[in-house]
């Protein structure tokens, strides 16, 4: 665990600083030898377990990631081999914060195709990795982790009932590691001017969050058939308290409504939905027949919200 108070002694910050502009007090940290791929078979295991699902019942694998453990293979083949689940067909999704939303949208479109009846979908990141741990306007605000589910055909009203994915590419830049793919590969260069680790437009990222996360929850929500007072608990992206209070006023829902973790566990970009998920399910937060709003935003920059009936 990494406490503000930790941060404190690394770079020129203050645990009233972090706590007052993102909310975040404290946040998981893997040991410098355990790669995303570690993380994403412990929650797979969890999410097998609780599903009563054997790996080698496993048809889809769908992990969410910024940080594989390689460029390639895939996380998910890695993990589809540690888990011993077979032949499926293994991918990951590249697309930052909104990965597991859009990995969840990718898996029930393959199983409604009814070509594939099982899928586990992982949201799983080690973000303390490409952080860098010299720039304090981003190193207080990412941990680690990883959350998964199980999807798997149903004839009963429950589960996915609509999605909303986009993405604005002429925001690209907000986001991004500069260097070490096909456009400025390693070198002693780029390592030396810091250019492997994550650089954020903080201000930029935090205006479109808002109306990102408002706009697509309102066209998802609607497209189910709902009203936004139907939604019982909303799962938020965990990047910024003060994102969340924005997105609470826009929606017009009490804030009690909405899940928030991340004061334990900073922002863990593609693990932070199905963290908080896996949490409210099992605090009994979320009941059965609940109506579930899950809406995030992220690198691209893309956004990804999905309302579900548990
Ligand atoms: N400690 C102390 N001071 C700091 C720190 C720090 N850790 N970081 C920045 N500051 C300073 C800045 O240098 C600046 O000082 P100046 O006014 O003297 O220049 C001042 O604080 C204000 O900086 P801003 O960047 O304007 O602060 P802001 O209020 O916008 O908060 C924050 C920054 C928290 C990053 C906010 O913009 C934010 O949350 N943005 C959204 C980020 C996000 O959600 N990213 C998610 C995507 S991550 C992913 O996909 C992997």
């Amino acid at each position: 665990m990494l406490t503000n108070f930790d941060l404190e002694k690394m770079v020129d910050t203050s645990d009233e600083w972090i706590r007052t502009r993102t909310g975040i007090v404290e946040r998981r940290i893997a040991d410098p030898d355990v790669p995303t791929s570690h993380l994403a078979l412990s929650s797979a295991g969890a999410a097998l377990e609780s599903a009563q699902t054997e790996p080698r019942d496993l048809d889809l694998i769908i992990v969410a990631t910024v940080t594989p453990d390689m460029f390639f293979p895939s996380t998910a083949s890695l993990l589809q081999q540690k888990l011993g689940a077979g032949y499926a067909a293994a991918f990951d999704i590249l697309v930052g914060c909104t990965g597991f939303v859009y990995g969840c949208a990718v898996a029930r479109e393959m199983i409604g195709a009814g070509t594939y009846e099982r899928a586990l979908v992982i949201g799983a990141e080690t973000l303390s990795k490409i952080a860098d741990w010299q720039d304090r306007s981003t190193c207080v605000l990412f941990g680690d982790a990883a959350g998964a589910v199980i999807l798997a055909p149903t004839e009963e009203k429950h589960g996915i009932l609509d999605y909303s994915l986009g993405n604005d590419g002429t925001n690209a830049d907000a986001l991004k590691i500069p260097a070490g793919g096909s456009l400025m590969p390693t070198s002693e260069q780029t390592v030396a001017e810091r250019l492997h680790y994550l650089t954020m437009n903080g201000p930029e990222v935090f205006k479109f969050a808002v109306r990102a996360m408002a706009d697509s929850s309102e066209e998802v929500v609607r497209r189910a058939g709902l009203a936004m007072t139907d939604v019982d608990v909303v799962i938020p992206h965990q990047a910024n308290l003060r994102i969340i209070d924005a997105a609470a006023k826009r929606f017009h829902l009490p804030y009690e409504r909405f899940v928030r973790n991340l004061e334990r566990y900073g922002n863990t970009s593609a693990a932070s939905i199905p963290l908080a998920l896996d949490e409210a399910v099992r605090t009994g937060r979320i009941k059965r027949g609940d109506h579930v709003l899950l809406s995030s935003f992220g690198a691209g920059l893309s956004w990804a919200s999905m309302v579900l009936r548990w």
